[in-house]
């Protein structure tokens, strides 16, 4: 709600700010659009009929708001293909599904205005996460294979889903934020006119070593035989993607949706999220996990405040994700983290 806040802040005042809330439930976040994001029309669907009460009940105080309200109990495939025959669009798209949602994709991102934004929701975490393999090969398209960083993998493959539809339309897209709770895999992704220069060079493919806990990846573009073969610890790392390795948040945008947000308008927890995303834009794309690097170390797990700290004063970059508590960025490779893990631990 505050990223959407603030995008409605960005546009000219009186201009329409369009949602549509395609899997609205009973209608709290289409209530919330209105309320407090700024939206001027919100379009409420559920294919559940039953709940047609309910969402007009919910969405009752909009229109005194300013806000039009309009309520529909098609299914959400139903209605994509008419907004797309009627050149319907939205300035947000709301998909907040059980389960994945990639089969929406294609008509999904037609009914997102340029510049728009797709948010999407999902609650596949056994595919997305390389828990079902087979089932993520025919939901995303991609192989899957579980790694100890599981959230950012499965936000990243759902980001490289989005992308790959979006390039076959002639668009591009941009992460605003991404986030999970274990559960969820949340992206918000702002759909362009056109791809940016260079932006495929983020579809790639990641790999993890079981053998010594090390993380690699390259691009599609850039991939050559070997790229990503033999570890140097003689094991076979495990692929996973095609996945987008280019940034999961927008920072700005994400601090200044922050700023926005008076002060005891947004729950402490909901605030620390928010900082802890505009402070790991999520490059390198590789995350590393801390207790991996415990359990390799055979010790305890290293402060992570330290071992960054460790990292950087070695002159790497490093920095704490925002995905997941626990686990950290670097362009250091393994062998260094694990020395700066050692070094503090022998202390
Ligand atoms: C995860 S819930 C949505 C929760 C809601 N956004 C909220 O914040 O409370 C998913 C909803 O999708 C509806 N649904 C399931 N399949 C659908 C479909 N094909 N088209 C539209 N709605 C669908 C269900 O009735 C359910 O209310
Ligand atoms: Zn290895």
């Amino acid at each position: 709600m505050a990223l959407l806040r603030q995008l409605a802040s960005e546009r000219p005042e009186g201009s329409p700010l369009t949602v549509l809330d395609g899997l609205a439930g009973c209608g709290i976040r289409s209530l919330r659009y209105g309320l407090e994001a700024g939206a001027t029309a919100v379009l409420a669907n559920d294919a559940d009929p039953q709940r047609r009460p309910l969402l007009e009940r919910n969405l009752a105080p909009l229109p005194a708001r300013g806000v039009a309200v309009e309520v529909r109990t098609s299914t959400i495939q139903k209605l994509l293909a008419r907004c797309l025959l009627e050149e319907r669009r939205f300035d947000w798209v709301d998909l907040d599904a059980f389960g994945g949602s990639t089969e929406l994709l294609p008509l999904a991102i037609e009914a997102v205005r340029f510049d728009g934004v797709l948010y999407l929701a999902s609650t596949d975490g056994r595919s997305f996460t390389g828990h079902d393999r087979r089932a993520a090969l025919r939901r995303l398209g991609a192989a899957v294979r579980a790694q100890p960083c599981s959230w950012e993998l499965a936000l990243r493959l759902q980001l490289g889903a989005v992308a790959r539809v979006a390039w076959s339309q002639g668009r591009g897209i941009r992460p605003l934020f991404s986030l999970s709770d274990g559960r969820t895999f949340r992206t918000a992704v702002a759909i362009r006119r056109h791809p940016a220069a260079g932006e495929e060079q983020q579809l790639g493919l990641t790999g993890y070593c079981h053998g010594c806990g090390d993380h690699r990846g390259a691009s599609l573009l850039q991939l050559r035989p070997g790229a990503l073969g033999r570890c140097p610890c003689g094991g076979d790392p495990v692929l996973s993607g095609p996945l987008w390795r280019g940034p999961l948040q927008d920072p700005g945008r994400l601090r200044e949706a922050g700023r926005q947000v008076g002060p005891g308008t947004l729950a402490p927890a909901s605030r620390r999220c928010l900082e802890r995303l505009a402070d790991d834009a999520g490059l390198p794309p590789e995350a590393w996990s801390q207790a991996d690097l415990a359990r390799r170390l055979g010790l305890g797990p290293p402060p992570l405040t330290v071992l960054l700290e460790r990292l950087r004063t070695a002159g790497w970059q490093a920095g704490a994700s925002g995905v997941a508590a626990g686990q950290f960025r670097t362009d250091a490779p393994w062998s260094a983290v694990l020395a700066a893990g050692a070094q503090r631990c022998s202390r």
